[in-house]
């Protein structure tokens, strides 16, 4: 059984075997710290007079984790090529307490195949002193895939070096033709891993789309594209309503639409709704994204240097639409809702000005003292919203929202802002399960305070200091604090990532797992 994926960024097909010794082509072996093999690569190793323990010694190869060994045609197995990939201490994952062990071995195993340019190869998941069952072994195999994307769209072969650094105008040839990889999982319980395989496979569906919206650049995805991308869920079915300009008029959305007024794309929300649970009328769980598809800052500009990345300032929104379809494509047994704000912030004569005061849905003024401080303008009348006509019984809403989380925590964590104890526990839990970490930041009326304002409800920016929290307590005045609401600030982890043995792509599509696996351990 292969597994095709609905979605053109990986050429990847795996498939899940019995855990025997491959005959012929190229064999991928694990071996843990200190050179041990399992039993399967005992033999193979024994069938060669010793080859590949020669070979890893002359090689310095120990087994650890990130390291590989590749032996070409070694005497008596008939074998290509065997590589064998460290898995150190395996299982253990990227940090302590972090449980990404698995797919950071996935994502291993697919490096050192893609690294060799094999077109095919048997990947034999057997461990010395360790069974790997079929959730493990699905596990690695989602590591694979996520290591696999690429987003090629925009390279062609007309030209420009092996890493496609040309000049643009190549309009209208032929895009490098996807070459399609195929590897056979061989392992224990290949009917419980293809069974567990199904839910990864919708998981990094998700993740794909996520990282596609992040990646693509601003001028073919505006507002309207975006919630083309959102109404396409419809055949999973999922429930779209896209609300248009007139709609968020009439739903007085003031600041949401003060952002998007400087723009000549018109603005969008997409609400997308899976009710997936037993009953039609249980609460929803709702996500909220923050997608302003182009950030200059507005009036109040941007520098040039690296304003490029602002077209992954909708990381929030991807995140969003990417659960949305992880949920609606592995049925899971919630009812959710989604909503993403969908603008673009751009300088013109129609922009929003400092000192300009907006009315937001919920009736608050706000004074916009600094026009880049805009995602929290979109989020708060998405958050009134979304409380108003879907009554959910918690609310996360997920934005690239503050250069200043990125000063406080780096690219390793994003930040986790709550009003309820419990929700940030499971979504804390949640991001050491993925490997998608979260850390929990103060809330407080002190920082409240530097909200205050001269002329209005509050202003949208605070002092100096601690700016990716005045943000979150900016969010906090839009929710009800009966309300179990969570602000995920994932400015750092979204886009500009760190390349890690999962995640090659610029667009890391973060919170997708995360969100997935919150609902699963503590929503269905
Ligand atoms: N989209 C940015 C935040 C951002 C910065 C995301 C870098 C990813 C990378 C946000 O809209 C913004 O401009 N925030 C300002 C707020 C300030 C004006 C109070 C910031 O962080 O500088
Ligand atoms: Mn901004
Ligand atoms: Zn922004």
């Amino acid at each position: 059984m292969s597994s095709s994926l609905s979605l053109s960024s990986t050429q990847l097909e795996i498939e899940f075997s019995d855990l025997e010794a491959p005959t012929g082509g190229s064999a991928i072996l694990l071996a843990a710290d200190k050179l041990k093999f399992g039993a399967i690569a005992g033999r193979l190793d024994r069938k060669s007079g010793g080859n590949l323990r020669r070979a890893a010694k002359a090689a310095g190869f120990e087994g650890r984790q990130e390291s590989t060994l590749e032996v070409l045609a070694p005497s008596g197995l008939g074998l290509e090529r065997v590589i064998v990939v460290g898995a150190g201490n395996p299982g253990t994952g990227s940090s302590a307490g972090a449980d990404d062990g698995w797919l950071l071995l996935g994502g291993q195993i697919y490096g050192a195949v893609e690294k060799a340019e094999l077109d095919a190869a048997t990947a034999v998941l057997e461990l010395p002193k360790k069974t790997l069952d079929g959730r493990n072994v699905a596990d690695i195999a989602l590591g694979m895939l996520l290591r696999s994307y690429a987003f090629k769209k925009y390279k062609t072969d007309s030209g420009g070096d092996a890493t496609g650094n040309k000049a643009s105008g190549n309009k209208g040839k032929r895009r490098k033709a996807p070459k399609t990889r195929h590897l056979v999982v061989a392992c224990k319980s290949p009917k419980a891993a293809e069974r567990a395989f199904k839910a990864s496979r919708a998981i990094a569906e998700g993740v794909f789309l996520a990282r596609d919206l992040v990646n693509e650049p601003a001028n073919n995805l505006g507002p309207v594209e975006f919630a083309e991308r959102a109404e396409a869920l419809g055949k999973l079915g999922v429930e779209v309503d896209i609300l248009d300009e007139t709609r968020l008029e009439a739903e007085k959305m003031g600041a949401l639409l003060a952002v998007g007024q400087g723009s000549a794309r018109p603005p969008r929300v997409a609400v997308m709704r899976w009710q997936g649970a037993p009953s039609p009328r249980a609460k929803p769980i709702a996500f909220v994204g923050k997608g302003v598809v182009f950030d200059t800052g507005g009036i109040s500009l941007k520098p040039a240097k690296g304003m490029e990345d602002m077209k992954g300032d909708m990381g929030g929104a991807a995140a969003v639409i990417g659960t949305m379809h992880t949920l609606a494509r592995r049925k899971a047994k919630v009812n959710a809702v989604g909503i993403v704000g969908l603008v673009e912030n751009m300088p013109s004569a129609k922009a929003t000005r400092p000192g300009d005061i907006v009315t937001s849905m919920s009736g608050q003024t706000i004074e916009v003292l600094n026009t880049d401080a805009e995602g929290r303008l979109v989020l708060a009348d998405l958050l009134h919203y979304v409380q108003t006509y879907h009554k959910p019984k918690a609310v996360i809403d997920l934005a690239t929202l503050t250069g200043a989380i990125m000063v406080a925590l780096g690219q390793e964590y994003a930040g986790l802002f709550a009003n309820d104890d419990r929700l940030a526990a499971r979504i804390e839990a949640a991001g050491r399960a993925t490997g998608e970490r979260v850390w929990r930041m103060p809330l407080g009326a002190a920082y409240d305070k530097q909200l205050r304002s001269q002329f209005a409800d509050m202003r949208n920016i605070g002092s100096r200091w601690g700016g990716a929290i005045t943000a979150a307590q900016f969010l906090k005045r839009f929710v009800d604090d009966k309300t179990p609401w969570a602000h995920i600030d994932i400015a750092g982890t979204a886009m500009a990532s760190k390349r890690n043995a999962i995640n090659r792509s610029w667009g890391s599509g973060f919170g997708v797992r995360l969100l997935d696996r919150l609902v699963r351990d503590a929503y269905e």
